[in-house]
């Protein structure tokens, strides 16, 4: 678990409610803790409401897990590849994550679920917003790990200041995101669209030719 205030770098602010704590995920330690959760639910490529199958490969851990297919996007107690419950979440991650929150100034942060998200090159997450959590005043915590990503959020308050002009006013705000680096979103940019650019190969001694990104929420 990380010591708080230990991060290599300062937060970095990028919208309200949009906090980057470079480098405060130790890698190494998740790797053994994803690799076991990965034998337990392996990945998988969803598909989409539409048919249309991930780029990203995923599973979850934790009392809930994100799913998508021919139904659309929900959360699960069982992951229906298995028919079994997801893994437990394991303390390292769940404490991670409180305690990323707890310094973006949100306390009490109790996720109950974690989605593992796994791009090789070539793959993207298309702009979406997380909206199948149900309690929103909670937020959102992510952590990059492996090959360099970059990541972007739509300034929506931007576009709710000038309504007359709403598609000139929508701004996609680039975050460059390396192995360790978390991302906490709540508050104001809780709601705010976000994606995954199409992964540039990359090469990273412990994931090798992959980015990983654990999404913390509470969900249920
Ligand atoms: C997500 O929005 O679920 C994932 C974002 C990321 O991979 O950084
Ligand atoms: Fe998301």
């Amino acid at each position: 678990m990380a010591e708080l205030g230990q991060f290599w770098s300062d937060p970095v602010e990028i919208i309200d409610g949009m906090r980057l704590l470079p480098g405060f995920a130790d890698s190494q330690s998740l790797f053994t803790e994803i690799q076991a959760l990965c034998l337990q639910s392996p990945l998988r490529h969803m598909q989409t409401m539409r048919g249309y199958t991930m780029s990203v490969a995923m599973t979850n851990c934790g009392d809930l897990g994100w799913v998508s297919d021919k139904q659309g996007y929900r959360y699960s107690a069982i992951d229906p590849e298995s028919g079994v419950p997801w893994p437990a979440m394991p303390m390292a991650l769940s404490s991670l994550a409180h305690d990323a929150a707890q310094l973006s100034g949100f306390d009490n942060f109790k996720p109950d679920a974690c989605l593992i998200n796994r791009y090789v090159p070539g793959a993207q997450m298309g702009a979406h917003q997380d909206r199948n959590e149900r309690d929103r005043t909670q937020p959102i915590v992510s952590v990059s790990l492996g090959i360099p990503a970059r990541f972007f959020v739509m300034n929506e308050s931007v576009q709710a200041g000038i309504r007359d002009s709403v598609q000139a006013s929508k701004k996609s705000i680039p975050v460059d995101l390396s192995d360790g680096d978390v991302v906490v979103f709540g508050g104001a940019a809780r709601m705010c669209s976000h994606g995954v650019r199409k992964l540039k190969s990359g090469y990273h001694p412990l994931w090798g030719e992959a980015r990983w990104n654990l999404t913390f929420r509470c969900a249920g």
